[in-house]
């Protein structure tokens, strides 16, 4: 059993407190290998932004979940080593589907996990999340849990359609289980095609996809029955067209990739959003970088000429979210 507490972790209670009364949101930037860990500390470090380290069991299986959880416990001495005095790091499981997965992360020094039984009907969504809470909170780890479905296609994530969260459920749902923070659907999805072109319509200017407006509705109900509770939003990638642009141009083919506009997750970060999940915008920041370097130089071999390209734009993607976006910037002094 390793305590998070000694690799300087810290979970998320005091995080989403001081976010939903400060009118922003946490960053939770997935990883899965050196590059993506580095850039995401060089910004928070460089902006003093809390942030959230979040590892899904694609990149578990991926990366290899002990050589993660040294990274992120490296990921705290690195950013001492910036000049971060007290860097506020959470390492959190991502889409746990399971009380085995979660348990083992608990045990090995993570400080939030979330379970995702948002597939499973609702008593069964609640039996689980509960079994986990039970289990984590003898160790003060953090819990997220999730009510509603998102669309979305990922290695370990997918789901055709969506559901909206039911706001006459959440009260019932977090009161039964215990959990410490609730994912909710209100039309975000996971990946880079968050909307059918159908679903949208088309800027007469420029000819690029406009999606349809979140569910702000189904937020402000969900506020309303539970004031005050930390509310995450996942599938919030932009999806910038830049990087798109970018891998279309150099021998990519991303037709009609879309995400959510950032005024919408702006507006969502002052509400009791607290956390707002990022990991396609990071995926198309590297590969678009990484196309473009080789496409210029063709005869380039070395790994860190490419890759050290890609984590600078990832830096920079990292930082204008912080800073942008959730509003973070300075909240870990
Ligand atoms: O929510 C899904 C995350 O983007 C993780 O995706 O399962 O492909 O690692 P992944
Ligand atoms: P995106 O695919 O929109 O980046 O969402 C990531 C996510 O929700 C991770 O849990
Ligand atoms: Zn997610």
């Amino acid at each position: 059993m390793v305590s998070y507490k000694e690799l300087g972790l810290v979970n998320t209670r005091e995080m989403f407190a001081k976010a939903i009364k400060g009118g922003y949101a946490i960053p939770a930037f997935n990883f899965n290998n050196m590059e993506q860990l580095q850039a995401i500390i060089k910004a928070a470090a460089e902006t003093k932004s809390p942030v959230i380290l979040q590892v899904s069991k694609g990149a578990r299986n991926y990366a290899n979940q002990t050589l993660l959880r040294y990274m992120a416990q490296g990921a705290v001495e690195y950013a001492k080593e910036l000049g971060w005095e007290h860097p506020q790091i959470c390492l959190h499981l991502d889409h746990g589907d399971s009380f085995e997965l979660c348990k083992s992360c608990v045990d090995f020094g993570f400080s939030s996990v979330m379970i995702d039984a948002s597939s499973l009907p609702y008593e069964e969504n609640i039996a689980l999340t509960k079994k986990v809470v039970d289990y984590a909170h003898q160790f003060d780890v953090t819990v997220e849990a999730e009510l509603g479905v998102l669309a979305g296609v990922e290695d370990e994530v997918s789901s055709a359609v969506s559901h909206y969260t039911k706001p006459e459920e959440v009260v019932d749902f977090a009161t039964r289980t215990g959990c410490d923070s609730l994912a909710i659907s209100i039309g975000t999805s996971h990946g880079a095609y968050k909307f059918t072109p159908e679903q949208c319509t088309r800027d007469p200017k420029t000819g690029r996809l406009v999606p349809p407006p979140l569910a702000f509705d189904v937020l402000d109900a969900v506020m309303e029955q539970l004031p005050g509770f930390p509310i995450v939003l996942h599938g919030s990638s932009s999806v910038p067209q830049e990087y798109v642009d970018m891998i279309n141009q150099y021998g990519g083919k991303l037709p009609d990739a879309v995400g959510i506009p950032e005024e919408q997750l702006r507006k969502a970060a002052k509400s009791a959003v607290c956390k707002i999940n990022i990991d396609s915008d990071s995926r198309l920041a590297f590969t678009a970088a990484v196309r473009k370097v080789l496409a210029e130089k063709p005869g380039e071999f070395d790994p860190r000429k490419y890759c050290g390209v890609a984590r600078d734009y990832m830096e920079e993607l990292y930082k204008h979210k912080i800073i942008n976006v959730l509003g973070s910037d300075g909240k870990a002094e």
